[in-house]
């Protein structure tokens, strides 16, 4: 099969496509005949050396894919081949063949193409695992999403409105940034280089502060966002893309009973992740039939797996609005 390999890594010129075996699914596992997978800012750090693989998982890059199982381990239960799955991935989703826990799947969203279906295992198992099981979002609710036009974002924003959050509130780079998460249903934009999110927060929901925080942005962001929170806040942390080292006024958090917590994905253990799978097959895929104008990822670009070079260039520049998909072709 053919997959991308990034050697031992450095700028988006380190990618070339390569040929190998097929991965063997072990007992638990399904082989998955890739049609499209997702790319994850994840993968840009895993190139570049600042995000390694956990030890068992594939040296390939690719955290998603959707595309039909052409082989089931020994004790998969439930899959079968032939089946149409998108399915969250250990790593290797950067090929044309690419294994993965079988609990792991999902079966395509109604209404749903196998490209966009792609978009989907990567930020709705992150979404969901943070924005709802661990700060609790609830029904009436306020979110402060911060990078609102991400993969991330622009799913935080879908799946907040498609549960019925209060408010939904984002900060974003540029205009057509914000407009881009208002068109998807944020309720309020705020331009993070011109305007300060904490006063527009508590401005737009009278004073209180957000209920739930999603932060990607890290240190510099830290006391803010302690700030941004209402009384009873909720800090989901998936990134510190600008610096993991902050100060702290604990007093802050004290007298205003906040929550600071945070997770990452990939390191979970298998278990975990099936947990994630469940809860979104039970709570969240028959939104997809409900909800179908609300939750529908947005594929920005789709690249051939020859123009993986371009479709990281596309994502470190930053110019994308939600998803870039990698289409297999051979
Ligand atoms: N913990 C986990 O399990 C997990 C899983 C998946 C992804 N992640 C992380 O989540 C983040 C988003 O991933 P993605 O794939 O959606 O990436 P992406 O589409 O490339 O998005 C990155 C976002 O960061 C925003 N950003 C950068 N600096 C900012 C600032 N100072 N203030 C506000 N926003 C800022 C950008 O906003 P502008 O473009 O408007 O500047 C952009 O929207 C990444 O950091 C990724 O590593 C974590």
């Amino acid at each position: 099969m053919h997959y991308v390999d990034h050697g031992s890594g450095g700028a988006p010129a380190c990618m070339q496509i390569a040929q190998g075996p097929l991965p063997v699914p072990a007992a638990d596992e399904v082989l998955i005949r890739v049609a499209a997978a997702g790319i994850n800012r994840p993968d840009i750090l895993q190139r570049s050396g600042k995000y390694p693989p956990p030890a068992d998982a594939s040296p390939v890059m690719g955290l998603e894919v959707a595309g039909e199982i052409v082989a089931v381990g020994a004790a998969v239960t439930g899959w079968h081949v032939g089946d149409s799955v998108c399915a969250l991935t250990p790593g290797g989703g950067y090929a044309e063949y690419c294994k993965t826990p079988a609990t792991h799947c999902l079966p395509i969203p109604h209404g749903l193409s196998v490209v966009e279906a792609a978009a989907l295992p990567e930020t709705f198992f992150t979404v969901w695992a943070n924005v709802f099981e661990r700060a609790r979002l609830q029904a009436g609710e306020s979110l402060l999403i911060h990078g609102g036009s991400s993969g991330i974002g622009s799913t935080a924003i879908q799946l907040a409105r498609a549960f019925g959050a209060g408010k939904v509130i984002v900060t974003c780079g540029d205009q057509a940034k914000i407009d881009y998460a208002l068109a998807l249903g944020a309720h309020v934009g705020i331009n993070y280089k011109t305007q300060d999110f904490v006063a527009e927060t508590r401005a737009a929901t009278d004073g209180r502060g957000a209920d739930v925080v999603l932060d990607m942005v890290g240190a510099p962001y830290f006391q803010h966002n302690l700030a941004a929170c209402a009384t009873e806040g909720r800090i989901a942390q998936i990134a510190f893309q600008h610096g993991a080292k902050a100060e702290l006024n604990m007093q802050e958090l004290m007298l205003r009973r906040l929550t600071w917590t945070g997770s990452t994905l990939r390191a979970r253990p298998k278990a975990a992740k099936a947990a994630i799978a469940v809860a979104l097959l039970q709570q969240v895929w028959p939104r997809f039939q409900t909800h179908p104008d609300a939750l529908r990822p947005h594929i920005h670009a789709k690249f051939a797996l020859n123009s993986i070079v371009e479709a990281h260039q596309m994502m470190e520049a930053g110019t994308h609005l939600g998803k870039v998909v990698l289409v297999m072709t051979g």
